[in-house]
């Protein structure tokens, strides 16, 4: 490359060409080209509206930019190194095709402008699908629900048998947290829908411009009150990133589970041959790729959100060319975040198989009742400390002689304490155990179905 003069006649030489590859951008930023296309159609279209350009040249520029569009389409337009970035292919290919009217749309406005609104037509653009994605979760998660309000699971905390659970109850936990993510981008969606355009390089411009019309015409809700932040704010991307990284979170610790229940320690659930991959070397194996790459690649979207952090905490006003670096994060974060999504939505939707005998033998085998036992005297009057020792002790001794509570011979439980009677069999029935957990949010049965109702409710509304 030996010419390389974007700029004014004020540098006498070009860039060296290794520099000129280390300042590019547009081997990442053409993923913003049709957003550039738009918001220059709106600006072209604020410059003829104001009288800064004429409408005649005016309707040219938005022809030429139309034109680029269709071009890019057809993938006829595919701007190599020398344009630098994005902004400046797209005005250079619009003088090759418009001639001197193409030199008209940089009026009144900077790349710095440009560029943040770019991004925010572009973050829009993916909020809007991400969103659409964590529904179409939300709807599979919910079938699932559907389908298992009375199987049960064992229930864990600190990975050791807990209490029993409505399996469907399980999957509503993951829904919640959807739902919250999904509110979250709706959110984050109302501070990146402002238009920075007008803002110029830093302060504003001589032209009289009108900074809202060619927000209405992009559909921003509002505009930047101030030219310096609108160039140089980003908390909007740092907040999609940091939605990126809770849907993250949120899809690795249901990835996490579908690995243990994959196991054949767990062996609750099994993965079917479309979402499941074998090893080269032990033909025994089933491995859970799927939610392992999900989990793997949770740590490179915490990351971008540590990027941006990073790249904005020591920058002085205005635009820095090192905003150029949110657009690789941004743009990894949206594809890594919508490809997880879309892998675990058909991994729920036809990958996974529950293996409802095993599931039953798991809740029966252990002493996920002993709570319940506990909770059985008490409600005899016994105080809750006091059952919960003698339950323990019960444990213990049963553990001893190779028992398990439902084991115990009606004498066994007399001799323990004489406020047990028959009944104390269906108390700790695992059936029972979660049936009656009946309390607002809990694992019962009859509120597991309030709650799937509620949040069928939920998803038709929004
Ligand atoms: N490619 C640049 C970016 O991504 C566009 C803005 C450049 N502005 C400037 N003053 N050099 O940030």
């Amino acid at each position: 490359m030996t010419e390389q003069k974007t700029w004014s006649q004020r540098f006498e030489s070009a860039l060296h060409p290794a520099i000129a590859i280390f300042n590019a951008s547009i081997g990442f930023d053409i993923e913003l080209i049709e957003y550039d296309l738009t918001g220059s159609v709106a600006h072209a279209k604020m410059l003829a509206h104001t009288g800064i350009i004429s409408t005649e040249e005016g309707e040219k520029l938005v022809a030429g930019l139309e034109q680029i569009r269709q071009e890019y389409r057809d993938g006829k337009f595919q701007p190599g190194i020398d344009a630098e970035d994005v902004h400046f292919a797209v005005e250079k290919r619009l003088t090759e095709i418009t001639g001197d009217v193409g030199k008209k749309l940089h009026t009144a406005r900077s790349r710095n402008d440009q560029v943040g609104t770019d991004t925010r037509l572009y973050l829009r653009h993916q909020i809007e699908q991400i969103r659409s994605q964590l529904r179409d979760l939300q709807g599979v998660i919910l079938t699932i629900a559907q389908d298992n309000v009375e199987t049960l699971i064992p229930g864990y905390t600190h990975l050791q048998r807990a209490q029993p659970l409505s399996l469907a109850h399980h999957f509503l936990a993951y829904f919640e947290m959807l739902d919250r993510d999904w509110q979250r981008l709706g959110e984050i969606y109302q501070r990146v829908n402002i238009s920075p355009l007008g803002c110029g390089a830093l302060a504003g411009t001589t032209f009289p411009i009108d900074r809202h019309y060619s927000a209405k015409l992009l559909n921003f809700t509002g505009v930047y009150s101030n030219s310096l932040d609108g160039v140089s704010d980003r908390d909007f991307a740092i907040e999609f990133s940091c939605a990126a990284s809770l849907i993250m979170v949120h899809l690795s610790r249901l990835s996490e589970e579908i690995i243990l229940w994959a196991s054949q320690e767990f062996n609750f659930v099994t993965l079917k041959d479309s979402c499941a991959t074998g090893s080269s070397i032990m033909p025994q194996k089933k491995n859970p790729d799927v939610p392992e790459l999900v989990r793997g690649k949770t740590g490179r979207v915490f990351g971008h959100l540590q990027g941006m952090l990073v790249l904005m905490k020591g920058l002085p006003l205005a635009y820095n060319k090192d905003l150029q670096e949110d657009k690789e994060a941004i743009f990894d974060s949206v594809k890594t975040v919508k490809g997880c999504l879309e892998a675990i939505t058909i991994l729920l939707a036809q990958g996974l198989e529950f293996r409802p005998q095993r599931l039953a033998e798991a809740v029966a085998e252990d002493f996920s009742n002993a709570t319940d036992v506990a909770d059985y005297l008490a409600s005899k009057g016994v105080p809750f400390r006091e059952a919960y020792n003698l339950v323990g002790k019960v444990v213990k001794t049963s553990l001893a002689a190779g028992k398990l509570l439902k084991d115990l011979t009606i004498q066994e439980w007399k001799d323990l304490h004489p406020a047990f009677e028959a009944d104390i069999y269906d108390a700790i029935a695992p059936r029972q155990v979660v049936a009656a957990r009946n309390s607002y949010g809990g694992t019962g049965f009859e509120q597991v179905r309030l709650a799937l109702k509620a949040a069928q409710e939920r998803i038709l509304v929004n």
